[in-house]
């Protein structure tokens, strides 16, 4: 049976996804993603060279894999084209016949980005912190059945004359808002030759991507965004607009469902969060030193918008929540390296709410904001495990907190990553993950 595998953050993204989507990739034929859109940053080491990724998938950086981007995604041309070129300028070549775009995706336009300022203001205090590049506004679009898909676009009258009727209602909020109302010939202008350089790369992926499951070839479907930010499921609604998590992963490429074999979590060794939203184990006031600590360590911020990303302790309580939703088989765990200088590691082991013990994951943004999270602390290292590649070299204590994680979620830890470069990892080879690597 061929190997069909989704990875997916466990947390709220930034997790290390790209660096293990990349050692992966080598030994699948067809790297997919499913959600999201621009909105993701991936960035990947490869030697001295660093690519960062936002539109399309990791496996692009392997020269004879096939990368489709999937019906459930969003795609803004202009920035599709962007991230080629610059690619392009790394020697990596994105052309029709190694990147399928699914005609079914939907396209993201001017005023959805527009959207999402005015969106942003209207919440006010409560705003979701997004990413600003009209996410939310094409999917509300898409379930508001006046979207446009990428197949859409090819026919000059359907793209004029849905532009136009959605600049109608478009431009109402944005002048609501003393914003510039868009023009629908400029729009119209701006999209239709970015939509014709595209047709090339548009195909039936869902056929493409069952056939090739048949067919025997791997595939890999790669996640961005992470669980905590699924629309169902996540924090809501300090969320993204798509699913995330594993099922999303069907909708998204129209592989069937018993056509996946595998989940694979990625795991970070503490936690970090973008945009707003309750965090319950975000490093606050007496801790604030040591989230910058590991923000520097960690290099965490935004590969998408440059924004510091606020830091916390490993929630395993969320992760649990993460394990059964997206049925992890097993976990990748990312930047052990980066708390190589705490004396002290703690670990969120459980929810309490008014004094009380949760058994399950809170449905309300408020009441995880009140949430006092259980800590367990263990020892730290103290010494560099940067580069570590076998187990049995990593400090005791450092073992000792990965099987203490692994206990904690309840899943295998198949793959432990001690740098960003390829070769700083250590792999578990009787794991699902080894085996799947080894494929
Ligand atoms: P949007 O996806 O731009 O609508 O933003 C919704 C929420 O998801 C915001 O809190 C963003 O910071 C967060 N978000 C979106 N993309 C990413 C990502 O790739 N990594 C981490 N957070 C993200």
């Amino acid at each position: 049976m061929s190997q069909v595998i989704v990875v997916i953050g466990a947390q709220w993204g930034d997790e290390g996804k790209g660096k293990i989507v990349d050692l992966l990739a080598e030994r699948f034929d067809v790297v997919a993603r499913y959600q999201g859109g621009h909105n993701a940053g991936h960035s990947v080491q490869v030697g001295d060279r660093s690519f960062v990724l936002h539109l399309l998938p990791s496996g692009i950086i392997h020269q004879g894999k096939t990368c489709v981007l999937g019906n459930g995604m969003v795609i803004e041309p202009k920035a599709f084209f962007e991230e080629a070129d610059r690619l392009a300028a790394q020697g990596i070549v994105v052309t029709p016949e190694r990147v399928l775009v699914s005609s079914r995706a939907h396209l993201i336009l001017p005023y959805h980005r527009a959207l999402d300022h005015t969106s942003e203001e209207r919440l006010g205090n409560e705003k979701v912190g997004t990413t600003l590049r009209g996410i939310g506004p094409a999917y509300e679009d898409k379930a508001g059945r006046r979207g446009i898909r990428v197949a859409d676009a090819l026919v000059p009258e359907v793209l004029r004359a849905r532009i136009e009727r959605n600049l109608e209602d478009a431009n109402r909020v944005i002048e609501a808002y003393r914003g510039q109302p868009l023009k629908a010939d400029e729009v119209f202008d701006q999209v239709a030759p970015l939509a014709e350089r595209l047709a090339p790369f548009i195909a039936d992926t869902m056929h493409y991507l069952n056939r090739a499951a048949t067919d025997g070839r791997s595939i890999l479907i790669e996640g961005a965004q992470a669980t905590l930010l699924d629309v169902d499921h996540g924090t809501y609604p300090f969320v993204t607009s798509s699913s995330t998590i594993a099922g999303g992963a069907s909708i998204g490429t129209g592989l069937a469902p018993h056509r996946i074999t595998g989940v694979l979590g990625i795991v970070r060794t503490y936690t970090t969060r973008v945009g707003e939203g309750p965090f319950p184990t975000e490093m606050l006031e007496g801790e604030a030193e040591l989230g910058q600590l590991i923000r520097e360590r960690g290099r965490e911020y935004g590969a998408s918008t440059g924004r510091p990303r606020r830091c916390g302790w490993f929630d395993a309580f969320a992760t649990r929540y993460a394990a059964e939703l997206n049925g992890f088989n097993s976990v990748a765990l990312t930047k052990l390296d980066v708390l190589d200088a705490l004396d002290e590691i703690k670990v969120c082991t459980g929810y309490k709410l008014d004094g009380r013990t949760l058994d399950t994951f809170p449905a309300v943004a408020a009441e995880l904001r009140r949430i006092e999270p259980i800590y367990e602390t263990l020892p730290g290292w103290q010494t560099s495990t940067v580069g570590t590649t076998d187990i049995n070299d990593l400090p005791p204590s450092a073992r000792a907190y990965v099987a203490f994680l692994s206990r904690a979620i309840g899943v295998e830890i198949g793959l432990i990553s001690t740098g960003p470069e390829r070769d700083q990892t250590i792999i578990i080879r009787d794991s699902a993950l080894g085996s799947w690597l080894n494929n």
